[in-house]
């Protein structure tokens, strides 16, 4: 069986919810704590085993490849200084992986963005994570999960969580129909944005997946789907169809949306709450201004 090392992180969006944060800085690196978010996802990948990243850009993500690189002034001047501290941790993103770019030129939908790392993959199982969704899990990073899903049944395998009624028509729901395990049932159905009434669970797809190369065939017959767009979803529709088997995979991990404004603000307040530096501050500050 072939390890698991590569991944695919769309982060082409246009980030209209949170406009004009977005304005002139891509929505992957819009903060959480002191870190942009994409890095919260690297290093999640990377504790997973990945070594080689593929990350789909567009148009003014530029600071998403500086911020990956060695930044030459900026460790000069911190060295001098005598920071060691900042430096290592300044340094430290610089060699996480093996990262790629690759920018999807036009705006199609999710699953065009995912087709532009056709050959990045080629015929290997790939984890994708979607930049949006940050999941906090300090045992077990969400990727592992399904890392080690995969090595049990090999199949392709898609991230799921229970969403509230009201959220469904955001997410790409499954009907599950076989159950494998406690965690894993094989997928029969999965249906992009459905309305409430037209959804067959409330087992949303919350931005993990783990697919094999298979993917990008289908992805190629892919027409538009909702809202006009190339779905991921559909395309993986198509192969479950092809009897190529897919389990919705419940993860365990606290998944936050940073992709709108509220959620952006929630991840802050919990991630500062976790971070040595700020939690202690930041739990007196809550405590007696807002009086929680
Ligand atoms: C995408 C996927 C959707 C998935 C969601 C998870 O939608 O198309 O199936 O449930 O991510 O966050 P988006 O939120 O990019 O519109």
């Amino acid at each position: 069986m072939k390890k698991v090392t590569k991944a695919v992180i769309p982060a082409a969006g246009l980030g209209t919810r949170v406009l004009p944060a977005t304005k002139a800085q891509p929505k992957e690196m819009l903060v959480i704590v002191d870190k942009p978010s994409l890095q919260y996802i690297v290093e999640e990948l990377v504790a997973s085993g990945i070594t080689d990243i593929l990350i789909v850009t567009g148009r003014n993500k530029d600071s998403i490849e500086d911020h990956f690189d060695f930044s030459y002034e900026l460790e000069h001047s911190l060295e001098k200084a005598g920071k060691f501290d900042l430096l290592k941790k300044v340094d430290d993103i610089s060699s996480l992986a093996n990262i790629y770019y690759v920018r999807q030129n036009h705006p199609l939908g999710l699953g065009h963005a995912i087709l532009k790392a056709k050959s990045f993959v080629g015929e290997d199982p790939f984890v994708i994570a979607l930049g949006d969704d940050i999941i906090y899990n300090a045992n077990k990073p969400v990727a592992k999960q399904l890392i080690e899903v995969y090595e049990k049944y090999q199949t392709n395998i898609v991230g799921v969580q229970e969403v509230a009624k009201g959220d469904i028509s955001k997410y790409g729901i499954v009907r599950p129909t076989d159950r494998y395990d406690e965690k894993n049932v094989k997928i029969a159905d999965f249906i992009e944005k459905p309305k409430i009434e037209e959804a067959p669970s409330n087992l949303a797809c919350l931005g993990r997946y783990l697919l094999t190369g298979d993917i990008f065939e289908y992805l190629e017959q892919t027409k538009p789907g909702k809202g006009g767009e190339i779905q991921l979803t559909d395309a993986i529709l198509k192969m479950i169809k092809d009897d190529k088997t897919t389990l919705a995979y419940s993860f365990e991990g606290k998944r936050y949306d940073i992709g709108n404004k509220l959620g952006l603000l929630k991840a802050n307040i919990e991630f500062g709450l976790r971070n040595e530096e700020t939690k202690e501050g930041l739990l007196k500050y809550l405590k007696e201004e807002i009086k929680i």
